[in-house]
């Protein structure tokens, strides 16, 4: 088929808006936050880290939550911008070899009076905490996207965002094992897209990332084209 329309390398668009970023966001990666007898654990990358920095700036939220702390790449991008808001970070990570790499990374940084890392299964620690957060970061394990999914919206305030990282992994090259998270993203994805109280937008920046609005009203109603899987 031929199309008229320009097109681009998305590799070397990559590679440009990297360029582009702030130094602190691409030292910050590059200096390397994990200890050596620890398992590496893929952060969301600068890109993502930037794009998760602006919308805490033009949305100041109070509360943040973040799913998969990890060492703390991507807790420390957002405790940076929320210094400026006035606003916390609560981030869960389940492995406490990271949760310790990231306390002290965290400290380090001087974000140790932002951010609080709290160690165990994001799934038992969510279950009391009432609906506060203006912004969840979702960038635990990918098997638990979707059973997670009504639960973060839950938790959000209304107008609040669900920023989801890798939601572009069904159409990537995955190595051997990681390919079951193809199928649980696709799943995530048509989840996300059929909720009526979530508008969202998918973003081909780092591995995919969705941002979703919680919305006050049910977004199908009147609007749903005929063959939509919603009879609202
Ligand atoms: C992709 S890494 C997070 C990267 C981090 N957000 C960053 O950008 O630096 C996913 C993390 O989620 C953690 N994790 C997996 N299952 C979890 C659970 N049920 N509760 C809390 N953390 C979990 C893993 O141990 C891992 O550190």
């Amino acid at each position: 088929m031929t199309t008229d329309r320009p097109t681009y390398d998305f590799e070397r668009a990559h590679q440009y808006i990297e360029g582009l970023l702030p130094d602190y966001i691409r030292r910050l990666q590059q200096e390397g936050l994990l200890p050596e007898d620890v398992p590496a654990q893929p952060s969301i990358g600068p890109t993502v880290a930037q794009l998760v920095d602006v919308l805490i700036l033009a949305t100041k939220p109070r509360n943040v939550l973040e799913i998969g702390t990890s060492a703390g790449y991507s807790a420390i991008a957002m405790g940076k911008a929320l210094r400026q808001v006035g606003g916390k970070l609560t981030t869960v990570e389940i492995d406490p070899r990271l949760a310790h790499a990231a306390r002290n990374n965290i400290k380090e940084a001087g974000l140790s009076d932002i951010i609080d890392v709290i160690v165990n299964d994001a799934n038992l620690v969510l279950e009391g905490v009432p609906p506060h957060f203006g912004l969840i970061l979702q960038d635990g394990t990918k098997d638990d996207y979707l059973r997670m999914l009504p639960r973060l919206i839950e938790l959000l305030e209304m107008n609040g965002l669900l920023i989801t990282d890798d939601v572009l992994f069904p159409v990537m090259s995955l190595p051997g094992k990681a390919k079951r998270y193809q199928y649980a993203l696709q799943l995530y994805n048509e989840a996300l897209q059929g909720r009526p109280d979530m508008q969202t937008v998918w973003l081909p920046i780092g591995d995919g990332v969705a941002i979703s609005v919680k919305t006050p009203t049910n977004r199908f109603k009147g609007e749903a084209p005929h063959d939509w899987p919603c009879d609202l």
